[in-house]
């Protein structure tokens, strides 16, 4: 294992969020649930030009996941309709402001429309570079897993325990080229991964926050790198302290 130990100082380059909490932003306001995912579309808005302020190069967002076609057909419908919504509204913006937009899940069990908008979107902004927006609809984790393998196995490619192997595999996950994550955000209090990306998550730093996702706003995303940098991600080795420690007591 090569040596990545580091105190990340630095910022993240790839952050990834489960925007959780609409629906009790909404009850807390005696409002439908609609309302708080309403209220989430344009925390998207700010939280990305957010992330380009900040300098981030990627970032992902869990918009649907496989298991949320269990919810009620309404609540489905709704998320639909916002999706279609905010990509009719937002792809001119992405492309105006540099912004590659990429989405990832099974697209093929989404409206045949949105499929549509999503390839518009996609086609139009393939080349801006100043920040890449991943947004995972009917997206599950585990299921990437599988239809990377899937897809492997019938190219008749045979993998082993290596970095080789490992990268020819994260390669065909959804995520394609992107970087791993580095840092994992998730609001409204809970405390899980909810199949969001497992495999690109390996060695994310996660952070929880109680704010409810309607509420999540520049200042957020601020305190949430700020202890990003505060971290020390060890990849399985030593903290930096001990390994110049230790160095030293090598040398003397
Ligand atoms: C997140 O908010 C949005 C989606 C999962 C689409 P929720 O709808 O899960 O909100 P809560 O968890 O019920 O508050
Ligand atoms: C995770 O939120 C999915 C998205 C944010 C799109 P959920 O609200 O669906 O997750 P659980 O059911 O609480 O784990
Ligand atoms: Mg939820």
């Amino acid at each position: 294992m090569n040596d990545k130990s580091a105190i990340s100082n630095h910022g993240p380059h790839h952050v990834a969020i489960i925007m959780d909490g609409n629906g009790r932003w909404a009850k807390a306001r005696h409002l439908p649930r609609t309302a708080g995912h309403r209220e989430g579309v344009k925390t998207i808005k700010t939280v990305i030009k957010a992330a380009g302020e900040a300098g981030i190069e990627n970032i992902t967002f869990f918009g649907f996941s496989t298991e949320n076609w269990k919810r009620p057909a309404d609540e489905v419908n709704e998320l639909m309709g916002l999706l279609r919504m905010y990509l009719k509204a937002e792809t001119k913006n992405f492309h105006k402001e540099n912004i590659k937009l990429n989405v990832i899940g099974f697209r093929e069990d989404l409206p045949s429309d949105i499929v549509t908008l999503i390839e518009s979107a996609e086609n139009l902004t393939a080349a801006n570079d100043k920040l890449i927006v991943t947004m995972a609809i009917n997206y599950g984790g585990q299921d990437d897993i599988v239809q990377a393998a899937a897809k492997l196995a019938r190219e008749g490619v045979e993998l082993g325990r290596d970095e080789s192997s490992r990268a020819l595999f994260e390669q065909s996950l959804m995520t394609g080229d992107l970087p791993p994550v580095d840092l994992l955000i998730r609001t409204s209090g809970e405390q899980r991964i909810s199949n969001f990306l497992l495999w690109q998550s390996a060695y994310a730093e996660l952070y929880f926050t109680d704010a409810l996702w309607p509420d999540f706003d520049e200042d957020e995303l601020k305190k949430a790198i700020s202890c990003y940098t505060r971290r020390d991600r060890r990849y399985g080795g030593l903290a930096l302290v001990k390994q110049q420690a230790q160095k030293e007591k090598h040398i003397s």
